[in-house]
């Protein structure tokens, strides 16, 4: 049999932020592997990829919040003849209202999605990274940096995100894979129903398009970057709980959250 081929796992690829990564990594020269619970979005994409030029990528449609599923991919790599290069964990959602009067089972899901899987496919495939001097692209996201009333556990599992990345990336830069946290504000996507955001209040002048921080996160990512805020005036949210007391950027967050969900 022939050497494996290197790819890059797109997660979430079906919608957003991941199709947009997925097209930045194809127009990039990388050989895709894309995945997501809906096969009919992914293939669509893939056929997209493919009109322009590039390899059709591989479609892989999977729940990822359900433990174990790193060797679900891996076996359906080696199936396949594919070898990760690099790991894109963009699968994620949240979900709006008070953490005490959420589902909670539909919360712990968010923390098996966003956190759990995201650990384990980071972890899973190190030794082909390494070999391929590929790396991880891991999306967090502003919320990284703050608590969230109305959205505790969301911003708490991208805290977890931000700060797990962070260690990761210089864990394994001897071993020359590049880790990136790549932390979005507010962008227009699936991500807004999917998490409750009923309110009329939009992302204002932190917003930036799926494209945009896509383009953004991709070339921080390829630069080698530990973290990647797109967005000028994003960048000044990270310094907010190092300019404030804890207690005024909780009042602060609070008020923003009732301003999503009316
Ligand atoms: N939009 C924002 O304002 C924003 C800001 C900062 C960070 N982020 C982060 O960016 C990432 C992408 O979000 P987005 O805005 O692009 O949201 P989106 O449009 O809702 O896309 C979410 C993607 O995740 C996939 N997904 C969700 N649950 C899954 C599951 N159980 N198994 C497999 N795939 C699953 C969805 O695919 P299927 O439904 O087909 O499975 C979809 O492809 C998330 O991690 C989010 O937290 C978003």
């Amino acid at each position: 049999m022939s050497a494996p081929v290197p790819v890059t796992v797109i997660t979430g690829a079906s919608a957003g932020i991941g199709s947009e990564l997925a097209k930045v990594f194809a127009r990039n020269g990388h050989r895709l592997v894309l995945v997501a619970r809906r096969k009919d979005k992914l293939d669509a994409l893939a056929d997209e990829i493919a009109a322009g030029g590039r390899p059709r990528p591989d479609v892989i449609a999977l729940d990822l919040s359900v433990a174990g599923v790193a060797d679900v991919l891996a076996r359906e790599l080696a199936s396949r003849n594919l070898d990760a290069e690099t790991i894109v964990n963009n699968a994620g959602f949240g979900l709006t209202g008070r953490a005490a009067e959420l589902d909670r089972a539909e919360q712990l899901a968010m923390i098996d999605l966003n956190v759990r899987t995201l650990t384990d496919l980071s972890l899973a495939f190190v030794d082909s990274l390494a070999r391929h001097k590929g790396g991880i692209l891991n999306v967090a996201s502003l919320a990284s940096f703050l608590p969230a009333p109305g959205m505790a556990v969301y911003y708490a599992t991208k805290a977890y995100v931000l700060s797990f990345s962070e260690a990761l990336h210089r864990e394994l830069r001897k071993k020359g894979v590049r880790v990136t946290a790549l932390c979005p504000g507010p962008v227009p996507t699936e991500f807004q129903a999917r998490a409750g955001l009923t309110g009329s209040r939009r992302g204002g002048l932190l917003e930036l398009s799926a494209s945009e921080v896509a383009e953004i996160g991709y070339r921080g990512f390829a630069a080698g970057k530990r973290l990647v805020v797109p967005g000028r005036l994003n960048k000044l949210v990270p310094l907010l709980p190092r300019i404030f007391p804890r207690a005024l950027v909780l009042a602060m967050s609070d008020s923003r959250q009732k301003g999503r969900k009316t």
